[in-house]
């Protein structure tokens, strides 16, 4: 893999201009990244939205699928990602949105699976809920969200909160399973509209 695929110095460059946004400096490992897909439920025929993207750590493994989903659609607010994003995946959708904000491009009840990797721990409360409502507008009746939260965060004041959030808001809400081999380890949560 080239080394502009792996997008690692795009992503602690975008950890240094916006720590809170981006969390970490480590992309996510292809251990999380699998383990959210095949959690998610995507499949053959999927509309997939994943919120988050980063440098691409777990859009490259959604996209080595893509010829069997109905359609991709990937969102980072960070504009310099974007663009990476868009130079490395040619022809393939990437809005330069904010996850809580997507009316314009993502229609009400047209996904399958929403598969996210935003900073939940680090969000204030209105826009952990406002993001969760964008996530519930547009998933499909039945649809299915998977996302995680490092070990470490759920130590900070906004872990509780979004978790009671996500079983509130999801008629179904678990966690599925705990990655160690991810820096840093984390747990993956599985939510169903
Ligand atoms: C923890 S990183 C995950 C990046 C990548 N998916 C990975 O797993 O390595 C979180 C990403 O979410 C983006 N982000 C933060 N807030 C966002 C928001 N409100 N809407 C869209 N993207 C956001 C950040 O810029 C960052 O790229």
């Amino acid at each position: 893999m080239s080394q502009k695929i792996s997008g690692f110095r795009e992503f602690v460059k975008a950890a240094l201009r916006d720590p809170k946004n981006v969390s970490t400096i480590f992309p996510s490992l292809k251990y999380l990244a699998l383990s959210l897909i095949e959690q998610s439920g995507m499949k053959e025929g999927h509309n997939v939205l994943e919120l988050g993207c980063g440098s691409g750590a777990i859009t490259k493994h959604i996209l080595a699928k893509q010829d069997s989903l109905a359609a991709y659609v990937g969102v980072e607010i960070d504009k310099q990602l974007v663009q990476f994003l868009r130079t490395s995946y040619p022809g393939t959708q990437f809005l330069d949105a904010s996850a809580d904000d997507l009316k314009a491009s993502v229609a009400d009840a047209s996904i399958d699976t929403v598969i996210c990797s935003l900073p939940w721990t680090l969000f204030p409360q209105e826009l952990q809920e406002s993001i969760i409502k964008e996530i519930l507008r547009v998933l499909k009746p039945g649809g299915q969200f998977t996302t995680f939260l490092c070990l470490h965060s759920l130590t900070y004041p906004g872990a509780p909160r979004i978790k009671k959030l996500f079983s509130q808001h999801f008629s179904k809400f678990e966690k599925r399973v705990t990655i160690t081999r991810n820096i840093p380890p984390a747990n993956v949560y599985w939510g169903q509209k």
